[in-house]
């Protein structure tokens, strides 16, 4: 890796955002989310961009966004859930920091995702399409340098061993 940079990747509902927040807040660096700044390039909510535009449009605008946040420093980096589809996205991931993958078991993220509306792919059937998608991408997230179940960990756990393996 040639950055200084976490970045965090996993399944929706992993806890990819509030670890990346109060991780940032530990070590005083900025907390980014791809999510957002796509949002930001959009000028749509996420749901509208893959409503109006398609899903390959919003994985373009992504990729744009994974490749430019990877050249900063100092940063913790939440990517949305299926950014590791592409493989230059994973390239620049691995290059742009350590990569954290967050795991949680299928009950577990059912339970923080399945009411939300913000998140296209679940929609009409959120178990089914969760359940789907798990298992289409069960090996997405092997490339990371370290990986961390975190379904009986608390937030603070999972902090204090990230910081413990960035050392
Ligand atoms: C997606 C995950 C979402 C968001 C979009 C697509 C995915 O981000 O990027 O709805 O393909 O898994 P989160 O992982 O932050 O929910």
């Amino acid at each position: 890796m040639n950055k200084s940079n976490i970045v965090l990747v996993g399944f929706m509902g992993t806890g990819k955002t509030t670890i990346g927040i109060e991780l940032a807040k530990h070590l005083g660096w900025q907390f980014v989310d791809t999510d957002a700044f796509i949002v930001d390039e959009a000028g749509m909510t996420i749901p509208e961009i893959f409503a109006r535009h398609g899903q390959s449009f919003f994985r373009d605008v992504e990729e744009r966004v994974v490749q430019r946040v990877m050249n900063g420093s100092d940063q913790v980096i939440s990517t949305g859930g299926g950014s590791v589809l592409r493989e230059s996205n994973r390239e620049m991931m691995l290059r742009g920091g350590m990569v954290v993958a967050l795991s949680a078991s299928e009950e577990t993220i059912v339970q923080r995702v399945s009411k939300d509306t913000n998140r296209p792919l679940l929609a009409d059937n959120p178990l089914e399409n969760i359940r789907r998608l798990m298992k289409e991408r069960k090996d997405a997230y092997q490339f990371a340098h370290i990986s961390i179940q975190t379904d009986e960990l608390t937030v603070t756990d999972v902090v204090e061993h990230i910081l413990a393996k960035y050392k």
